[in-house]
């Protein structure tokens, strides 16, 4: 049974494009499960944003309901919180598209996400990249959302958001909360194994450089195994001077579950290699259960539908009102006034 709620709210969401990787559970999955029973939280899957790039229609399917099943596994439960998918509720769309009027280009042109997906998708830069910041305010906004646990390459859209809420709110009153991201102290920005300058990304076409939560146990061994480190013999957490063994430092830590400063202690004194062996064992001891989950879920889709509904009507009891404050504001016509 869901609490019923003077809680606050809590929302975030996950596109489904490429594979879920060990960046978006450390950066943003592993904050939604501590903090989903303290909060009324709500969790997407952001199929319309995943549109702003080809996808094949029916790989785009089967993604959100592995998603869906991935979100369960790593212990989101969906009798507290909801799950829904973006494009069942019209209502994104209908904000993005309010939200469009009262944002500049000027603020669109400044994202750091569009000018690197532009540069990766140079032969389509349409419309819906760029304004894809819009409708990402737009998923936060429809729900009076108080906190956003999201990596750190969703600050800037998370600026903007707060930036349109004021904004609304400055010119029609009380319309909007403006929302608080929740980015973590470490582990915000999972780098890639073979270029720890670069962020862990589903979009990366080199298999080497993450480690998918789905990845079988001597995949991800040999990957950690490889991943590049520096020159020198010590085990510190210095992400300037070190990227690449602070990032096996910050995995560690988030998958065994201890402090940076504890990972560091253990490994005084060890070699890069004893820290990969080790790193290695303990991620497939942590994806070991949540592939089994996985596979229980995803093999019951009855369940998965019935999560899908009751998440998909639970968040549009809660748009509905927003959008009815949003659409008076501006002056649209109520429909049977
Ligand atoms: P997306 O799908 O790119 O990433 C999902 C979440 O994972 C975080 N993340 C990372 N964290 C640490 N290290 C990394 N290497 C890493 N890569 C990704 C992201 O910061 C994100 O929290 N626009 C969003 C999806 C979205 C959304 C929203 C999020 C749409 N509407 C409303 C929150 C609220 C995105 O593309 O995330």
């Amino acid at each position: 049974m869901h609490q019923s709620d003077n809680r606050p709210v809590l929302l975030s969401g996950i596109q489904p494009s490429g594979n879920l990787l060990i960046g978006h559970y450390v950066g943003a999955m592993r904050n939604w499960v501590r903090l989903q029973h303290e909060y009324d939280s709500l969790f997407m899957l952001v199929d319309l944003h995943a549109i702003t790039v080809r996808q094949d229609p029916e790989a785009l399917r089967a993604r959100c309901k592995d998603f869906v099943a991935l979100y369960i596994a790593c212990g989101i439960d969906p009798d507290q919180s909801d799950i829904f998918i973006q494009s069942h509720l019209p209502e994104h769309s209908e904000l993005a598209w309010v939200l469009n009027c009262y944002t500049y280009m000027g603020e669109l042109n400044r994202m750091t996400q569009f000018k690197d997906k532009s540069q990766r998708h140079s032969a389509n830069i349409n419309v819906g990249l760029f304004d894809y910041p819009v409708l990402m305010a737009a998923d936060i906004l429809l729900y009076g959302t108080d906190l956003v646990p999201v990596g750190h390459d969703q600050k800037q859209h998370l600026e903007l958001t707060r930036d349109l809420a004021e904004r609304f709110n400055n010119l029609y009153g009380e319309v909007f909360k403006v929302p608080e991201p929740f980015i973590p102290e470490h582990g915000g920005r999972i780098m890639s194994l073979q270029d720890p300058t670069a962020k862990m990304s589903k979009s990366d076409d080199n298999e080497s450089n993450v480690i998918g939560l789905l990845d079988p146990p001597n995949r991800v061994r040999k990957k950690i195994r490889r991943a590049v480190t520096d020159s020198d013999m010590e085990i510190r957490f210095d992400p300037e001077e070190k990227p690449g063994v602070s990032n096996l430092i910050s995995l560690m830590s988030a998958v065994t579950d201890r402090s940076v400063a504890e990972v560091e202690a253990d490994y005084q004194g060890e070699g890069y290699g004893t820290l990969k062996k080790d790193l290695g064992e303990a991620m497939v001891a942590f994806l070991e259960p949540i592939q089994a989950r996985f596979e229980e879920i995803r093999g019951d889709d009855a369940e998965m539908t019935r999560i899908l509904k009751k998440g998909a009507d639970r968040a549009r009891e809660r748009a509905q009102p927003v959008m009815r404050r949003v659409r008076d504001a501006v002056g649209l016509v109520a429909p049977g006034s």
